[in-house]
């Protein structure tokens, strides 16, 4: 039996257990892991980004009330609410990325049918690809299908990203939802968040990525986050545009003694990291190895020295990944602060790398870290049975 027949069977059974029958259709949706673009997408620039393998299902049976009733696998917690009363609950923070969903897509005008749920995810939480975004999008997927009407993906995105903005309350960028929604199997997608528009990108033969979780989180990361991207929005504003994604390098070196030092700094991180995405998504496509070396260690020396989003649990992964065998090139994913990184490398290599990266990061931290290597995958969708 295939794993995916293997976890549908497993959801069924659990759903048996708590509703006492079995789930009509399952809901799924991606995680992410940025290959180039930390903080690039709240500030209208680009990203390349990758839809994983490692996803959140929800089996799903309708009801004939208005209440959607949930059981998370993951968690081991129930959680409901009514669709008719729709308000955020602080003691069950994961039943409002559901709730948060609901509310949008019903202000928004959208015939939302109540369900009995439950929720598996293989995306770790808090560790940097995008759980949360994973779920609102698996959500949306499953009022989508139970509502019988459509949702165009880029809008989907939009208003899952919305949810998370005013609901949640996380002043996240598009490009966890986006991806999560748009994604296609076998290829990364070169994100444009001024336009929403993507173009496939297809890696060359033989590169791999690998994730290697370093198991260290942080909880200033929220905190941290809202300031880099009000310390963006500031830059941008004084050096009179709408985004920092509307100023070239040359301009930009030449103009930033305009700003107050960090200010000047953030900003400085952001039109660079913009300019190597693009140059990233064209080094992989050819798989010009020494350009993917390059561009992944200056975003991670930028995002270090000048976004400080860096711990030192990240520096130690660095330094773990560039010394393993197959290694391309290695940085940062997500937010930073700890949580997931992200390698390159040689595909016929991949296990010796990861053996080498568990080992060497563990001697210099103590930390038992994650690494596996992930394959572009679908966006969200049902499953098909
Ligand atoms: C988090 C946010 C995204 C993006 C990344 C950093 O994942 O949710 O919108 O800003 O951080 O690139």
């Amino acid at each position: 039996m295939n794993s995916s027949n293997l976890r549908r069977n497993q959801l069924t059974e659990v759903f048996q257990q708590h509703f006492g029958t079995a789930p009509s259709l399952w809901g799924r949706a991606p995680g992410r892991v940025d290959l180039m673009g930390s903080h690039t997408d709240y500030n209208l620039g680009y990203v390349l980004t990758l839809p994983i393998g490692r996803d959140t299902w929800i089996a799903a049976r309708p009801r004939a009330d208005r209440t959607v009733q949930l059981y998370s696998l993951n968690l081991e917690a129930q959680a409901s609410f009514s669709l008719d009363r729709i308000v955020s609950d602080p003691q069950q923070r994961w039943g409002n990325y559901l709730r948060g969903v609901a509310q949008v897509l019903q202000a928004e005008g959208f015939n939302l049918v109540g369900f009995d749920g439950v929720i598996h995810s293989t995306v770790p939480m808090s560790s940097g690809l995008s759980s949360s975004a994973a779920l609102e999008c698996a959500t949306a997927t499953v009022f989508e299908a139970l509502g019988s009407w459509q949702l165009d993906p880029v809008r989907k995105a939009q208003l899952c990203q919305r949810a998370e903005n005013q609901f949640v309350g996380v002043n996240c960028g598009i490009l966890d939802q986006y991806t999560s929604c748009v994604g296609q199997a076998g290829c990364a997608l070169l994100l444009d968040c001024r336009d929403l528009s993507s173009r496939p990108v297809k890696l060359a033969e033989g590169i791999a990525v690998v994730i290697c979780d370093t198991k260290f989180k942080r909880e200033l990361a929220g905190s941290e986050y809202g300031q880099r991207r009000a310390q963006c929005e500031a830059g941008a504003q004084q050096l009179g545009r709408r985004a920092l994604r509307e100023i070239s390098l040359e301009e930009f070196y030449t103009r930033e003694q305009e700003l107050s030092a960090e200010v000047a700094q953030r900003c400085r991180f952001i039109v660079e990291e913009n300019d190597r995405v693009l140059k990233l998504a064209d080094a992989l496509i050819v798989g010009d190895r020494a350009t993917v070396l390059s561009l992944t260690t200056k975003s991670f020396r930028g995002a270090g020295e000048l976004y400080e989003i860096g711990v030192p649990a990240m520096q130690s992964m660095m330094a773990a990944m560039l010394k393993a065998p197959g290694v391309i090139g290695a940085r940062q994913a997500g937010a930073g602060f700890g949580g997931c990184m992200v390698a390159f490398v040689e595909r016929e290599q991949v296990e010796a790398f990861a053996e080498s990266v568990r080992r060497d990061y563990h001697n210099a931290t103590g930390i038992q870290p994650e690494t596996y290597a992930v394959e572009a995958a679908a966006g969200t969708g049902l499953v098909a049975v």
